[in-house]
């Protein structure tokens, strides 16, 4: 399926805006901000490119740039509040190797990032979509998990969390029928990824007593 046709996995709303994050908005829109109608690697440089999908506040994409220099993390996110937040930390680290898409990921991996680009790709706690009849909004399906496989550079990882267990059975079900994946242990990743900060969104699962499920997937063909 094309990803035009394709339900979307969000539904925009004008979130509050604070001041802080207004002002980085304002201040450091076009330095980060991406074309979403340029090619990706004419963007970002092909040292260490990392994806984060749908990163929320941002807490775990300023935190990898932060920890690692030599890597180049794009961001995907639709909020504007949660752009600002991660503009926010981008100003307080003066972090440079960071860029941020503020479109839906989906057609923007399909038309305009070369196949085998990232070494890694998060998506943590997407969007859960809980009620049987929106569960063709969740983001991640066979079509999408195809697209994250050619996109990744062999060997390199997607890395998936979620707190609802319907979506993370969903998923399972998808890779295990699914020859081009390796299952790996959290071991097997590299250090930093062993010490990520906790993001609010997980911690609104954990008040909520919801089991947090991870998934780590090395791309093998
Ligand atoms: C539940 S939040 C998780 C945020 C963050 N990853 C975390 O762990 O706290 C999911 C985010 O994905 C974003 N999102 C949903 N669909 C998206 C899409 N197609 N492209 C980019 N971002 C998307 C939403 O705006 C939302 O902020």
């Amino acid at each position: 399926m094309q990803t035009q046709d394709r339900l979307k996995s969000f539904v925009l709303r004008k979130g509050r805006i604070t001041s802080n994050q207004q002002r980085a908005i304002d201040t450091l829109w076009d330095k980060y901000i991406v074309d979403s109608t340029e090619e990706l690697k004419n963007i970002l440089p092909n040292t260490h490119p990392i994806l984060d999908i749908g990163f929320g506040s941002g807490e775990t994409t300023a935190f990898i740039s932060k920890q690692k220099p030599e890597t180049f993390v794009l961001g995907a996110e639709v909020y504007l509040s949660g752009i600002g937040s991660l503009l926010s930390k981008v100003s307080e680290d003066s972090l440079e190797n960071i860029r941020i898409l503020n479109s839906d990921i989906a057609p923007f991996l399909e038309e305009k990032v070369s196949d085998n680009f990232f070494e890694l790709i998060l998506m943590f706690y997407p969007d859960p979509w809980p009620k049987r009849k929106h569960h063709k909004r969740r983001l991640i399906n066979k079509d999408f998990i195809d697209l994250l496989n050619s996109k990744i550079r062999p060997e390199g990882i997607f890395y998936f969390k979620t707190d609802w267990s319907h979506y993370f059975q969903e998923v399972k079900k998808i890779v295990s029928r699914d020859k081009k994946w390796a299952v790996l242990e959290k071991k097997d990743l590299k250090n930093y990824l062993l010490d990520l900060p906790q993001t609010s969104f997980e911690s609104k699962a954990l008040v909520a007593k919801r089991e947090l499920n991870e998934l780590i997937l090395q791309r093998i063909s």
